[in-house]
């Protein structure tokens, strides 16, 4: 049986990007290539509204994380982060590793730090830099990017520094009407890329604030290492990754032939289908209902479920998924529905979903999920 892969990143990689990741190599500094770059990076600043700088560099979505952090911030600085599950506080460990101050704002996992706790924060000490992953993976919950970056723009010379590498490309970001100084992001979720590059959007006042630090200990993750490439790619400072270059171009291509309005629409009306389809089958959504991620579903199994089993007879009906993290392995599992899946990917995870049920002995009517979803979709 052909196999979906639906967990929370890589996502399907299309046939069309895999095509591009297959073509000969050719050097670096070969014109056509160079171009190629080019295109990248100025389709990525005008499709997340950044008239800053884009960075594109080999390494995963952790390594953005480091380089926000060692670009904006230097030690003993105090940081604010919002943490909404596991990915919120991979950043404390990164900001304390670098021996920057961090305090920690956290809540029940499905919900989101309320606004007013955010501002009283904000109020009582002065940040460097305030940090919000925008789709916590573990827990699914979305953060009100907008109107966290809207408060943050309030104080003066503070950072927004956002995590959106289970969100860009799949939930609106702009970098500057919403107030975003750093969005980062990995290739492998919603730009359906496979795994390898790390891409990150910079304003202009976070491209003053690299300037204000002068020279940082980083080497692989300092912008000013960077920035020469990104604005003229035929010089050099560490090989770029040529295939995967191409492979985000083609990405690109494909969101622009569907519209980047269009992209975001999908993943709301997709989301919102999966979960209804899921609760009518009896699973419940960790998240609270306000703050759901349109990307994944993090989905609560009924009581009795056993895990490991589950998961099993799904990838056999061809569906993968992955487990919980945190409080929850073992409680429930999460399901990927980003990046460039259609009607057929869905239909076929739930009818997948269905037939798991039934195998584990689970209470089901087959088609009623399906329907529901094929009901959302019309
Ligand atoms: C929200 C979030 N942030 C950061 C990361 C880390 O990215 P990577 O695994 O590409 O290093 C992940 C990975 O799943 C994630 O979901």
């Amino acid at each position: 049986m052909k196999k979906l892969l639906m967990i929370p990143g890589p996502t399907p990689v299309d046939r069309r990007i895999q095509d591009e990741m297959g073509r000969e190599t050719i050097a670096f500094g070969d014109a056509s290539f160079v171009a190629d770059f080019k295109e990248v990076i100025a389709q990525l600043k005008s499709l997340f509204d950044c008239s800053g700088e884009v960075f594109v560099v080999s390494g995963s979505g952790t390594l953005a994380m480091e380089m926000a952090a060692a670009n904006v911030t230097k030690p003993e600085d105090n940081v604010l982060i919002i943490s909404h599950g596991y990915f919120g506080d991979r950043f404390v460990e990164i900001f304390e590793h670098k021996k920057r101050n961090a305090d920690v704002l956290r809540c029940e996992w499905g919900e989101i730090v309320p606004l007013d706790e955010i501002k009283a924060a904000l109020d009582a000490k002065k940040y460097a830099a305030v940090v919000v992953t925008h789709v916590d993976t573990a827990t699914g919950v979305m953060a009100p990017v907008a109107e966290i970056g809207k408060l943050v723009k309030s104080y003066d010379d503070t950072m927004f520094i956002v995590d959106g590498v289970c969100a860009t490309a799949g939930i609106e970001e702009k970098v500057d009407s919403m107030g975003i100084d750093i969005l980062l992001t990995g290739s492998q979720k919603a730009f359906g890329v496979a795994p390898g590059l790390a891409l990150l959007w910079a304003s202009k006042a976070a491209m003053a604030r690299r300037e204000s630090l002068g020279v940082i200990p980083e080497y692989y993750c300092d912008f000013d290492k960077w920035l020469p490439i990104m604005h003229d790619p035929s010089k050099y400072f560490a090989t770029p990754p040529v295939n995967m270059i191409w492979a985000l171009q083609e990405s690109i291509a494909i969101i622009n032939e569907e519209t980047i309005e269009g992209r975001y629409a999908r993943h709301i009306k997709n989301a919102k289908a999966m979960q209804a389809a899921l609760e009518t089958l009896g699973f419940r959504i960790l998240a609270n209902p306000d703050y759901r991620a349109y990307t994944l579903s993090n989905v609560i199994y009924p009581e009795g479920t056993d895990d490991a089993q589950f998961r099993k007879i799904l990838a056999e009906e061809g569906v993968q998924v992955a487990g919980g993290l945190g409080p929850y392995a073992g409680k429930m599992f999460r399901l990927g529905h980003m990046g460039n899946i259609d009607d057929h990917d869905m239909v076929s995870v739930i009818a997948a979903i269905e037939r798991t049920m039934k195998r584990c002995g689970m209470e089901v009517e087959f088609g009623k999920g399906v329907g529901c979803l094929m009901n959302a979709l019309a």
